[in-house]
């Protein structure tokens, strides 16, 4: 299987070293070559909700007001603080454009389209994000929204919204780096991507729902993508009217030429495979698939337990998300001789794990099981833990000063060890997909990104640091058992205090 085929161990790092290819080096933009730019707003209105709320009650509403219709403002503020450009590092080897969310290597291989109805500002049309000039370019002209919903199974958030944004990974940008590992890459890049959407729209009242369930194939054809280089993750409502969409219309072929995205790319068959095993084939069978759930699975408690003690939310910082969005970056060192709070950890979690509004979470269940190994935390004993989710505790699987062996799980690096404390995101696959088929794998990866950007966010809204990390597969899994026999690790964040004090915030919200 795949996710097998792609574990790190040290044992296959030494024996299949890779060189990067500079000069082969990926563009981090999808560029159409003929299309118009249709520029953005750039001067955005400040955001009023702090970080910290937006994260963390992004639930859609069951009531209130029947229209809730974006206009090119509003979406200019959810693409900049999604996937736009916070800072440019000039550099002799090339410029780097870092994004509102985090991205292994800064790769940046997630692309945005949005499908809408006419908006006060924006006439019906299927559109392309260009980051690299914060402009829409338009791909077909005219609603596509039934095709989109018909494709999503009629899922009833997607089919009262007046806005889709869809996503859509082009593999090699990342895969020049990360090999077969990069199809992993397009749920994490996507996930932390998708924590920032869910929080900026939630601030906006655009009630954002993750659609993980659709048909690949209708998908890709309507964003003209390569599926043999392309594929879509995910489709996430905006907005809701009460007006009911067009119907779904014949999407003719996109034959709209790109930039190449290097002088040569290479192919990884595992990246198809994986990704045609887990399509699904039609609307009927993702309305049969989203009714799946994950019930809980939580041993009784072998050991003590600690309680969370979140902040009251009184107490939660008011900055808000888009201040905070514009200062994170990942934290580069550590400082070991500062510790973390218990109370700055369990606000951390408690946000981070807040429900995920998304088609695999229904009744608020996850697919995901917490670990945390603490190094330096204030208020809780160094150790390994389970996060008790039900209890809101976290569990002592074992005591002790960790630190040697955490740097040798993220891969050998600095950062895990000098980390006040590590969050380990795993799931137990069998049962995953035993419940939602091999889709299951696309949103056990996914829910693990989400769970990680949203531990960014909130270090940062917290004012600490924090950072994603690579790591050996069975290594975590062998280090968190008996307790986490069996399970497979989704996502890694290192959360502490940075060695040198983050940069001011910037004072004005000019893209
Ligand atoms: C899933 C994931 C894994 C990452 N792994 C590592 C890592 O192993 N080591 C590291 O130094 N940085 C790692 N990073 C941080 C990225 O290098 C960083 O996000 C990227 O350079 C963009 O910079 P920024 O986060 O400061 O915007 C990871 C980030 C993500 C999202």
């Amino acid at each position: 299987m795949y996710h097998e085929r792609t574990k790190h161990s040290e044992e296959r790092l030494r024996a299949n070293p890779h060189h990067l290819d500079w000069d082969n080096q990926p563009v981090p933009f999808k560029l159409y070559r003929d299309l118009e730019p249709i520029p953005l707003p750039r001067q955005l209105d400040p955001g009023t909700v702090s970080a910290l709320r937006a994260i963390s009650t992004s639930i859609a509403r069951e009531t209130g007001p029947t229209e809730q219709v974006p206009d090119l403002q509003a979406l200019a503020r959810v693409l900049y603080y999604t996937a736009g450009i916070m800072k440019v590092r000039r550099s002799p080897g090339g410029d780097v454009y870092f994004r509102a969310a985090p991205n292994t290597g800064a790769l940046y291989h997630v692309d945005l389209y949005l499908a809408c109805r006419d908006l006060p500002d924006l006439p019906a049309g299927l559109y392309h994000f260009g980051v690299h000039d914060f402009a829409l370019r338009r791909l077909r002209v005219g609603d596509y929204r039934g095709a989109f919903i018909e494709a999503a199974g009629v899922e009833p958030s997607l089919a009262r919204a007046p806005v889709v944004l869809a996503s859509a990974s082009t593999y090699w940008r990342n895969a020049w780096k990360y090999r077969d590992r990069a199809y992993r890459h397009v749920f994490w890049d996507g996930g932390t991507l998708h924590a920032n959407l869910l929080a900026v729209a939630a601030a906006q009242g655009l009630e954002p729902k993750v659609i993980a369930g659709f048909a690949d194939r209708d998908i890709e054809h309507l964003l003209g993508l390569d599926p043999a280089r392309e594929g879509a993750l995910a489709l996430v409502p905006l907005g809701r009217t009460a007006e009911p969409p067009v119907p779904a219309r014949d999407a003719p072929v996109l034959n709209l030429e790109t930039e190449p995205v290097s002088s040569r790319e290479i192919d990884y068959p595992a990246i198809r495979e994986i990704h045609s095993a887990s399509s699904l084939e039609h609307g009927e069978e993702v309305a049969r698939w989203r009714g799946a759930v994950l019930p809980r699975r939580e041993p009784d408690p072998q050991s003590e337990l600690f309680p969370l003690r979140p902040l009251a939310e009184a107490d939660w910082p008011a900055e808000p998300l888009e201040s905070v969005t514009l200062r994170r970056g990942s934290t580069r060192r550590f400082d070991v001789s500062r510790s973390l709070t218990f109370e700055e950890l369990s606000t951390a979690l408690a946000v981070a794990t807040a429900t995920i509004p998304a088609d695999f979470t229904q009744g608020a269940s996850s697919l995901l099981d917490l670990y945390v190994i603490a190094h330096a935390v204030e208020g809780l004993p160094p150790g390994a833990y389970y996060l008790r989710r039900t209890e809101r505790a976290l569990e002592l699987l074992q005591a002790g000063d960790f630190r040697a062996i955490a740097g040798r799980l993220g891969l050998f690096q600095e950062l895990p060890a000098a980390a006040g404390a590590n969050v380990y995101c795993l799931a137990d696959l069998e049962r995953v997909l035993a419940r939602f088929g091999n889709r299951g794998y696309r949103a056990a990866q996914l829910e693990g990104g989400i769970v990680g950007g949203r531990l960014y966010l909130a270090a940062y809204a917290l004012r600490f640091g924090a950072t994603g990390l690579t790591f050996l597969d069975d290594e975590v899994t062998e280090f968190f058992s008996p307790h986490a026999e069996g399970k497979s690790v989704m996502f890694l964040t290192a959360l502490g205090r940075p060695v040198r004090r983050s940069p001011a915030p910037r004072s004005t919200q000019t893209v």
